[in-house]
Order: structure tokens, then sequence, then C-alpha cells
């Protein structure tokens, strides 16, 4: 199972999670006749936040993680996914400090207590959510090797394939067509296509008009960017499992930027 996948299924149990912190809450202070024992739900609440935090840190680790070894400018979708993770942390802290030490505040938690929940929404829209959706719910294999990144830095700068080699470019909209498709489900979670901006690896505008590829600075050829598929340089992960006829519409695609 790849490592965002378990990553998604943890936080829809995290979402679960937050509807039962929720629903306790609303439980114990909403109702005018308490139904249920709300000692009992007191408790179940207390025991589901200390089981909130624990799935919460194990899912934290894995993505400070990836930040770490990606050095990745984070996305506007990580920017939120983080923003919202680092509140609902600071919230909690102070939550708690409300409920145990200082509890003038103590009618402020419930509030605290809902943005939270609110705002784990949030965190798994951005993510789990999110990956699930590109990713047919776990079943294309391209994802799975995100997180492979190679750590060690390997230079081949020389290494070139034979430009004798030749490779015809195609140039019909239908090749362009699924290329861009395919561009948009592989490729453009670390690439840019329309700008030469970072995301993870370097954006790919102009990529086949300029002399060079940017990172590799080989000559700016097809076959080089072939080459990019099967043995990448540096940092990202291997494309040797697409089909030939994939990786030339994603050329095709390339081509037209
Ligand atoms: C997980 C992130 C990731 C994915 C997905 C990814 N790349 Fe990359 N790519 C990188 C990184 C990082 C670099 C720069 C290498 C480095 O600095 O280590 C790079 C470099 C490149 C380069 C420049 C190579 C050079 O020689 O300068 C091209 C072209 C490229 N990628 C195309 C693609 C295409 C096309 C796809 C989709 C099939 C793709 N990449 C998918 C991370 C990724």
């Amino acid at each position: 199972m790849s490592i965002f996948f378990l990553k998604s299924l943890l936080s829809v149990v995290l979402l679960l999670s937050a509807v039962i912190a929720m629903y306790t809450m609303f439980e114990v202070f909403g109702r005018k006749d308490i139904k249920i024992n709300s000692d009992k739900l007191k408790r179940l609440h207390r025991l589901n936040g200390i089981f909130y935090l624990l799935v919460f840190a194990f899912i934290a680790y894995f993505c400070i993680n990836f930040i770490v070894v990606t050095r990745a400018e984070l996305s506007t979708r990580s920017t939120f996914h983080s923003l919202f993770a680092v509140l609902v942390i600071v919230l909690m802290g102070i939550k708690i400090s409300y409920i145990r030490v200082y509890r003038h505040f103590y009618n402020q938690a419930k509030m605290f207590g809902l943005i939270m929940a609110i705002l784990t929404f949030g965190i798994v829209a951005t993510s789990g959510g999110y990956y699930l959706l590109v990713s047919d719910f776990g079943t294309d294999p391209s994802f799975d090797k995100l997180m492979q990144y190679k750590t060690k830095v390997t230079v081949r700068k020389e290494q070139t394939i034979d430009e004798s080699v030749r490779f015809s470019l195609k140039t019909d909209s239908e090749s362009v067509g699924r290329g861009k498709t395919l561009f948009g489900s592989k490729c453009s979670f670390c690439h840019n296509a329309y700008s030469t901006d970072n995301i993870v690896g370097p954006g790919l505008k102009g990529i086949l008009k300029n002399d060079k590829l940017p990172v590799s600075k080989r000559p700016a050829s097809p076959v080089n960017i072939l080459l990019q598929f099967t043995e990448p340089f540096n940092r990202m992960p291997s494309f040797d499992h697409l089909s030939e006829e994939e990786m030339s519409d994603i050329l095709a695609f390339l081509n037209t930027l």
C-alpha cells in the first residue's frame, strides 16, 4: 500500500474522530435535558481527543518528512493544509489549558473545539480527499512512486543518449490531448507546465524550445526527456512503468509548451 494511500485512509480516521468529538460535545452541552450519561460522554470525548492527537502526530511526521526530503516549496493546496494543521495544534493547546488551568475561559473551549473540528474537515479535504480523487481512490500506481526520492545525489550530467537515435515527435491533436491528461495526472504534482517556477521539480514551460534541459543541462531533445522518464536525473521518481505510447504522448504535449 502506498504511503499516500495509507495517509489518506488515516485522514478519514481523523475525520471520524473529529465527528465523534463534535457529537459528544453537543450531546453534553447542547441539549436541554441530557439523554445520555454525560460523565461517560465526557470520558469518551477525552479518550477520543487523545486518539486524535496520536493519529495527527503520526500523519504529521510523514508530512514533515516529505517536506524535508523534497525541500519542496508548498503548493497552494499544501499551504492551506499545513496552515489548518498548525492552527488545530495551537487551538488544541489553548483549549486544554482553558479546561485544565484557566477555568474562567472554560466556555470558550467549546467554540475552540468546534473550530478545530471544522479545520479538520479542511485538513482532510486538502490532502486525503484530494489524493483519493486524483489517484482513483489509490488505484493509480504512479502516485506510489512519489515518496521514493533518491536521497543520494547522483550526478550524471555527462550521460546523454546518442542523438543519432532518431525520435519522431507526434504533433496530432489527439496525442497532445492524451499527453496533457497524462501530464495532469502524473507530472503536474511536481511540475508547472505553464511557467518556469519550481514546484518540486522545475517548471517546464518552453522545455523543448530551449537549448538545454533545466537541471541536468543536457541538450533539450525528446530522447533526453525519455531518459528522464526511465533513468531520471537526480531526485525525480522513475516513470519507466509508462508505456512507449504514453511517453510519446507526454512528449507531444511537452513540445507544445
Ligand atoms: C515527485 C515529483 C516529480 C514528478 C511526479 C515528476 N517529476 Fe520531473 N523532476 C522532478 C525533480 C525534483 C526534478 C529535478 C531533478 C533534481 O533537481 O533532482 C525533475 C526534473 C524534470 C525534468 C528536467 C530534467 C533535466 O534533465 O533537467 C523534466 C523534463 C521532467 N522532470 C519531466 C517530468 C515529467 C514529464 C513528469 C511526468 C511524467 C515528471 N517530470 C514527473 C520531480 C518530479
